[in-house]
């Protein structure tokens, strides 16, 4: 299932490591360091194969090597995950992620890691005691949910004046599916403009929390609205799933909204537009990415000014592998991604 999976990747490389005290699955997958180090987040989920897991790390991966691009961030795209059989607590999270941190030390800084589903700031605390590369701490930058919420609402605010003629948010219909992080803070935001707001989560006393109208998990889909705003996960957008929409936007943070790229088309033919994941939801990395800019450190010139526009290598372990999938791109330990030749600041 790995061989497969990793043959019809079109990224740099894969670590896949078997951590027996925990019994979790580690993947972290660079997808291209064309621009510098891979940058994304470590999600910590219950899959139910490991391959799954890997599958998504690869996905994901994917998805951030567009994102900062577009977002114009010097990095590259990767993604991580840990595919625990059960989500640990306690020591046994603590432990997980003090070795988790050591294999990505191991990478030398060609992978850099921030928090995603299920990994919160004191987590990345933790990751950062054996870990230099790791952004959204408590102390730097924290919660990247907070940029990415803002950088959505740009995005429903740019998507509503394409359809309507007027950026104004006051009376439009949207709903937020997913009140986690992102999905509250936007939820909050969208109320001070005076839309009208609908939040579903399949936790129904946080969807209530927002102070937005609550619907049902299951009428997320059919309820009528302006914008459909994916807060929770990937893939709500697919064949069985379009033809149910009965809204005039999709714009929101969830990554890999499309289950394939052909839906893309079959939003256009139902006259949706469609606001890509990628650069809606790009609010989070430039929060984190462009912390050492704001905090006075130089950075390229390229980069200034961006956020506002957001309308060793081989395994130490026996149980880990690091796999090339594809043999034209190598990046040899001893020609390191731009950006990489000496450690960071640490964040
Ligand atoms: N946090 C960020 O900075 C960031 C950046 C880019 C993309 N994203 C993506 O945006 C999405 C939300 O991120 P987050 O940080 O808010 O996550 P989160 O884990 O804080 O919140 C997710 C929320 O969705 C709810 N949920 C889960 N499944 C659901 C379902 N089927 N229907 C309705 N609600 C459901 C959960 O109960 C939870 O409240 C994720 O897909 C994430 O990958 C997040």
């Amino acid at each position: 299932m790995f061989e497969d999976l990793l043959r019809g990747w079109d990224g740099e490389e894969a670590v896949i490591r078997y951590d027996e005290p925990s019994g979790a699955w580690i993947f972290v997958c660079v997808h291209s360091t064309a621009l510098g180090p891979a940058g994304g987040g470590t999600r910590m989920r219950v899959y139910e194969q490991p391959a799954d897991g890997l599958a998504d790390a690869m996905r994901l991966s994917q998805a951030m090597t567009v994102k900062m691009a577009v977002a114009d961030c010097e990095r590259g795209g990767g993604k991580a995950v840990l595919a625990v059989p059960e989500l640990p607590t306690g020591e046994k999270r603590r432990a997980l992620l003090l070795r988790y941190g050591q294999l990505v030390t191991a990478l030398g800084g060609t992978y850099r890691t921030a928090g995603d589903m299920n990994i919160t700031p004191e987590d990345l605390d933790v990751v950062h005691e054996t870990c230099p590369w790791v952004y959204g701490t408590t102390g730097a930058g924290g919660n990247s949910g907070r940029g990415t919420a803002r950088g959505v609402l740009h995005g429903i605010r740019a998507s509503i004046e394409h359809v309507f003629g007027s950026p104004d948010l006051a009376g439009r219909s949207v709903l937020v599916q997913g009140a986690g992080s992102v999905g509250h803070d936007l939820a909050r935001d969208l109320l001070a403009e005076g839309a009208v707001v609908l939040v579903s989560d399949v936790d129904e006393a946080r969807a209530a929390s927002t102070g937005a109208e609550v619907v049902p998990v299951g009428d997320a889909l059919t309820t009528e609205c302006d914008v459909y705003s994916p807060c929770a996960v990937g893939g709500t957008l697919s064949a069985a799933t379009i033809p149910q929409l009965r809204c005039r936007i999709v714009a929101g943070s969830a990554n890999n909204q499309l289950a394939t790229r052909a839906d893309a088309e079959l939003l256009r033919a139902a006259g949706i537009l469609y606001a890509p994941d990628y650069v809606v939801n790009a609010g989070g990395v430039i929060q984190l990415v462009d912390l050492p800019r704001r905090r006075g450190v130089r950075r390229h010139p390229r980069s200034r000014g961006r956020a506002a526009s957001c309308g060793p290598h081989r395994a130490e372990s026996r149980r880990s592998a690091r796999v090339t999938p594809r043999a034209r791109r190598p990046r040899s330990a001893s020609a390191p991604c731009r950006g990489s030749r000496r450690p960071s600041r640490r964040v």
